[in-house]
């Protein structure tokens, strides 16, 4: 089966934008589990610029499918992550001034600190799943480092165009194939839309796509002429 996780942050980026309430990634998780969704993914950021230490507790007491922790691969969120036990963690780069997630992991630059990550995240019984870029090289690093899966990043994929973006799902179909005979978990996401998921989702053994911008763009103008109906109503029996 083809799991969907659906990235929330992006509900929490726009809490964050008036340090208010709403709308609150919690709420956002009931109804994406409501929707079907396999998976709740959120990405704990140094800087907490949208998903908070609070929402990362409650969302592990109130989510009913997989919890899906992305984090950078420092001592500090990892003893988080060891003291919430999410059901998996997957570690990603994290640069400060990045708009997103730029690219895959550096686990060949960071093997031992990697490896260290993993061990340590495993001995806690939670699964781990590395985010790299369709570079084979980066995948055995990774598959080095005993992670339990691979998130192939698909930001290059959803940018390019045309023949570009064919060599794209090339390189990411060549990789998948080294993923998974290095018995790992074959994951994929960043930049997944309505009308790019189709070839990622064909691709042989993939087991779990994250997406979040898409789902969350599309939620905001498919539920924007409701939200505008109920306040004008609200309006009308005001005024009787
Ligand atoms: N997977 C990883 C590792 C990510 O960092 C992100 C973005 O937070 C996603 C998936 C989801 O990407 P998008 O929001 O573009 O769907």
């Amino acid at each position: 089966m083809l799991e969907l996780g659906v990235n929330i942050d992006h509900i929490a980026t726009l809490r964050q934008a008036r340090k208010t309430y709403e709308p609150d990634p919690v709420w956002a998780a009931v109804l994406s589990e409501l929707g079907g969704a396999d998976g709740i993914t959120v990405h704990l950021r140094e800087d907490r610029r949208h998903i908070q230490d609070r929402d990362l507790r409650l969302l592990r007491e109130t989510v009913t499918v997989k919890l899906n922790l992305e984090m950078a691969c420092e001592p500090t969120v990892i003893d988080i992550a060891c003291a919430t036990r999410p059901d998996q963690a997957t570690l990603v780069p994290e640069r400060r001034e990045e708009v997103t997630t730029e690219g895959g992991l550096d686990v060949r630059s960071r093997q031992d600190a990697v490896t260290r990550a993993v061990e340590r995240l495993r001995s806690e019984g939670i699964f781990v799943s590395l985010f790299l870029d369709p570079d084979l090289e980066q995948i055995e690093a990774g598959a080095a480092t005993g992670a339990d899966a691979v998130e192939l990043h698909t930001g290059s994929y959803a940018l390019a165009r045309g023949a570009a973006q064919q060599e794209q799902l090339i390189k990411l179909t060549e990789a998948a194939k080294l993923v998974l005979e290095r018995k790992m978990r074959l994951h994929a996401g960043h930049g997944l839309n309505y009308q790019n998921v189709h070839p990622i989702a064909a691709i042989c053994g993939m087991r779990e796509l994250n997406i979040g911008h898409s789902i969350v763009s599309r939620a905001v103008l498919v539920g924007l002429e409701r939200a505008v109906r109920e306040m004008k109503q609200l309006l009308v029996t005001q005024r009787g």
